[in-house]
Protein backbone atom coordinates (compact mmCIF):
# COMPACT_ATOMS: atom_id res chain seq x y z
CA UNK A 1 0.00 0.00 0.00
CA UNK A 2 0.99 3.29 -0.91
CA UNK A 3 1.79 5.75 2.15
CA UNK A 4 -0.79 8.47 2.58
CA UNK A 5 0.34 11.94 1.80
CA UNK A 6 0.04 15.05 4.24
CA UNK A 7 -0.18 18.63 4.02
CA UNK A 8 0.61 20.58 7.17
CA UNK A 9 -1.36 24.04 6.98
CA UNK A 10 -0.27 26.25 9.57
CA UNK A 11 -0.46 30.07 9.94
CA UNK A 12 2.46 30.61 13.58
CA UNK A 13 4.84 28.40 15.24
CA UNK A 14 4.18 25.14 14.25
CA UNK A 15 4.70 23.02 17.76
CA UNK A 16 1.77 20.80 16.42
CA UNK A 17 3.39 20.79 12.91
CA UNK A 18 6.75 19.31 15.04
CA UNK A 19 4.72 17.32 17.02
CA UNK A 20 3.07 15.47 13.86
CA UNK A 21 6.54 15.33 12.35
CA UNK A 22 8.08 13.98 15.43
CA UNK A 23 5.76 11.14 15.25
CA UNK A 24 6.07 10.60 10.90
CA UNK A 25 9.64 10.44 11.82
CA UNK A 26 9.38 7.51 14.12
CA UNK A 27 7.33 5.46 12.35
CA UNK A 28 4.10 5.96 14.49
CA UNK A 29 2.29 7.82 11.85
CA UNK A 30 2.95 5.80 8.48
CA UNK A 31 2.82 8.26 5.85
CA UNK A 32 5.03 11.13 4.61
CA UNK A 33 4.61 15.09 4.70
CA UNK A 34 4.29 16.32 1.15
CA UNK A 35 3.91 20.12 2.06
CA UNK A 36 4.00 22.39 4.54
CA UNK A 37 2.10 25.41 3.91
CA UNK A 38 1.13 28.67 5.13
CA UNK A 39 -0.87 31.68 4.50
CA UNK A 40 1.56 33.62 5.87
CA UNK A 41 4.61 34.66 4.57
CA UNK A 42 6.93 34.92 7.97
CA UNK A 43 5.14 32.05 9.82
CA UNK A 44 7.99 30.58 11.81
CA UNK A 45 6.08 27.02 11.42
CA UNK A 46 7.42 27.81 7.57
CA UNK A 47 11.21 27.98 8.59
CA UNK A 48 10.82 24.90 10.92
CA UNK A 49 9.46 23.22 7.85
CA UNK A 50 12.31 24.39 5.58
CA UNK A 51 15.27 23.21 8.50
CA UNK A 52 13.88 20.08 8.00
CA UNK A 53 14.13 19.82 4.55
CA UNK A 54 10.22 19.45 3.69
CA UNK A 55 9.08 21.31 0.43
CA UNK A 56 7.07 24.36 1.74
CA UNK A 57 4.64 26.91 -0.20
CA UNK A 58 3.85 30.29 1.56
CA UNK A 59 0.05 31.64 -0.33
CA UNK A 60 -0.77 34.45 1.44
CA UNK A 61 -4.40 35.28 1.71
CA UNK A 62 -4.03 38.91 2.58
CA UNK A 63 -5.84 41.12 -0.41
CA UNK A 64 -7.51 38.07 -1.56
CA UNK A 65 -11.01 37.31 -1.70
CA UNK A 66 -11.16 33.69 -0.33
CA UNK A 67 -13.00 31.94 -2.48
CA UNK A 68 -9.44 33.27 -4.80
CA UNK A 69 -6.85 31.98 -2.11
CA UNK A 70 -8.69 28.58 -1.55
CA UNK A 71 -8.58 28.17 -5.30
CA UNK A 72 -4.92 29.28 -5.49
CA UNK A 73 -4.43 26.40 -2.33
CA UNK A 74 -5.88 23.42 -3.84
CA UNK A 75 -4.02 23.76 -6.87
CA UNK A 76 -0.79 23.45 -4.84
CA UNK A 77 -2.34 20.72 -2.77
CA UNK A 78 -3.11 18.99 -6.44
CA UNK A 79 -0.04 19.47 -7.17
CA UNK A 80 1.59 18.05 -4.18
CA UNK A 81 -0.47 14.78 -4.48
CA UNK A 82 -1.75 14.95 -0.92
CA UNK A 83 -4.65 12.52 0.57
CA UNK A 84 -5.04 14.12 4.14
CA UNK A 85 -5.03 17.90 5.11
CA UNK A 86 -3.87 18.28 8.79
CA UNK A 87 -4.40 21.58 10.09
CA UNK A 88 -2.09 23.14 12.72
CA UNK A 89 -3.02 26.41 13.71
CA UNK A 90 -4.03 27.25 10.46
CA UNK A 91 -5.90 30.48 10.86
CA UNK A 92 -8.49 30.73 8.30
CA UNK A 93 -12.17 29.39 7.83
CA UNK A 94 -12.79 26.60 4.99
CA UNK A 95 -15.16 27.41 2.49
CA UNK A 96 -17.82 24.42 1.65
CA UNK A 97 -16.20 23.81 -1.78
CA UNK A 98 -12.64 23.64 -0.31
CA UNK A 99 -14.08 20.87 2.71
CA UNK A 100 -15.64 18.69 -0.10
CA UNK A 101 -12.58 18.55 -2.32
CA UNK A 102 -11.18 16.60 0.62
CA UNK A 103 -14.14 15.15 2.54
CA UNK A 104 -13.45 13.87 5.81
CA UNK A 105 -10.02 13.95 5.32
CA UNK A 106 -8.82 17.26 6.57
CA UNK A 107 -8.20 17.34 10.65
CA UNK A 108 -7.99 19.97 13.21
CA UNK A 109 -6.60 20.52 16.58
CA UNK A 110 -8.48 22.91 18.76
CA UNK A 111 -7.37 23.75 22.15
CA UNK A 112 -10.65 23.22 24.06
CA UNK A 113 -12.98 20.14 24.59
CA UNK A 114 -15.69 21.55 21.74
CA UNK A 115 -17.83 22.57 21.70
CA UNK A 116 -16.83 24.61 24.45
CA UNK A 117 -15.27 27.82 23.77
CA UNK A 118 -14.79 27.13 19.59
CA UNK A 119 -12.87 30.25 17.14
CA UNK A 120 -10.08 31.90 18.99
CA UNK A 121 -8.28 32.32 21.52
CA UNK A 122 -9.98 29.13 23.16
CA UNK A 123 -7.52 29.08 26.32
CA UNK A 124 -8.11 32.72 27.01
CA UNK A 125 -11.70 31.74 27.12
CA UNK A 126 -11.78 28.94 29.23
CA UNK A 127 -9.53 30.52 31.51
CA UNK A 128 -12.09 33.96 31.83
CA UNK A 129 -14.62 31.55 32.14
CA UNK A 130 -13.34 29.76 35.45
CA UNK A 131 -13.18 26.19 33.86
CA UNK A 132 -11.53 23.34 36.02
CA UNK A 133 -11.13 21.31 32.78
CA UNK A 134 -10.52 22.06 29.40
CA UNK A 135 -8.22 20.02 26.96
CA UNK A 136 -8.15 19.39 23.39
CA UNK A 137 -10.14 18.14 20.86
CA UNK A 138 -8.68 16.85 17.11
CA UNK A 139 -11.70 16.61 15.10
CA UNK A 140 -12.81 16.22 11.04
CA UNK A 141 -13.14 19.72 9.55
CA UNK A 142 -16.28 20.89 7.97
CA UNK A 143 -17.24 24.22 6.84
CA UNK A 144 -18.34 25.91 10.49
CA UNK A 145 -16.20 26.90 13.03
CA UNK A 146 -14.14 24.18 14.69
CA UNK A 147 -17.65 21.93 14.33
CA UNK A 148 -16.90 19.07 12.62
CA UNK A 149 -16.88 15.27 14.40
CA UNK A 150 -14.65 14.89 16.66
CA UNK A 151 -12.32 11.91 16.42
CA UNK A 152 -10.67 11.94 19.83
CA UNK A 153 -10.45 14.46 23.10
CA UNK A 154 -8.00 14.69 26.40
CA UNK A 155 -8.97 16.84 29.91
CA UNK A 156 -6.38 18.79 30.69
CA UNK A 157 -6.92 20.21 34.34
CA UNK A 158 -7.32 23.64 35.05
CA UNK A 159 -6.98 23.91 38.87
CA UNK A 160 -4.79 26.13 40.25
CA UNK A 161 -3.61 27.86 37.31
CA UNK A 162 -3.33 31.75 37.30
CA UNK A 163 -3.16 32.72 33.97
CA UNK A 164 -4.35 32.04 30.37
CA UNK A 165 -1.05 31.55 29.58
CA UNK A 166 -0.76 28.84 31.89
CA UNK A 167 -3.19 26.99 30.98
CA UNK A 168 -2.40 27.20 27.20
CA UNK A 169 0.84 25.28 28.33
CA UNK A 170 -0.79 22.42 29.70
CA UNK A 171 -3.18 22.72 27.11
CA UNK A 172 -0.61 22.54 24.45
CA UNK A 173 1.53 19.37 26.21
CA UNK A 174 -1.79 17.50 25.46
CA UNK A 175 -2.03 18.21 22.01
CA UNK A 176 1.24 17.33 20.84
CA UNK A 177 0.12 13.75 22.47
CA UNK A 178 -3.45 13.86 21.24
CA UNK A 179 -2.66 15.13 16.92
CA UNK A 180 -0.74 12.32 16.67
CA UNK A 181 -2.47 9.98 18.19
CA UNK A 182 -5.59 10.84 16.56
CA UNK A 183 -4.23 10.76 13.07
CA UNK A 184 -2.31 7.65 13.83
CA UNK A 185 -5.62 5.69 14.82
CA UNK A 186 -7.52 7.73 11.53
CA UNK A 187 -4.56 6.56 8.95
CA UNK A 188 -4.22 2.98 10.04
CA UNK A 189 -7.86 1.68 11.64
CA UNK A 190 -11.11 1.37 9.85
CA UNK A 191 -13.70 4.13 10.87
CA UNK A 192 -16.80 5.73 9.48
CA UNK A 193 -18.48 9.06 10.29
CA UNK A 194 -22.12 8.58 11.33
CA UNK A 195 -23.86 11.86 11.69
CA UNK A 196 -21.80 13.81 14.19
CA UNK A 197 -19.57 10.84 15.32
CA UNK A 198 -16.45 9.52 13.86
CA UNK A 199 -16.66 5.41 14.73
CA UNK A 200 -13.62 3.61 14.88
CA UNK A 201 -14.23 -0.18 14.15
C1 LIG B 1 -2.69 25.38 18.93
O1 LIG B 1 -3.07 25.74 20.22
C2 LIG B 1 -3.81 24.71 18.19
O2 LIG B 1 -4.65 23.98 19.03
C3 LIG B 1 -4.57 25.88 17.61
O3 LIG B 1 -3.58 26.80 17.23
C4 LIG B 1 -2.42 26.61 18.04
C5 LIG B 1 -1.29 26.39 17.10
O4 LIG B 1 -0.06 26.27 17.80
N1 LIG B 1 -5.42 25.45 16.51
P1 LIG B 1 1.21 25.74 17.03
O5 LIG B 1 1.43 26.69 15.86
O6 LIG B 1 0.93 24.36 16.58
O7 LIG B 1 2.32 25.83 18.02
Amino acid sequence: MTRPRLAILLSGRGSNFLALHRAVDSGDIEADIALVLSNIDGAPGLDKARDLGLPVRSLPHRGMKRAKHEELVLEVLREADVDWLCLAGYLRLLGPGFVNAYRHRIVNIHPSLLPAFPGLDAQGQAFEYGVKVSGCTVHLVDDGMDTGPIVMQEAVSADGVTSAGELSARILEAEHRLYPAALARLLSESWRVEGRRVLFD
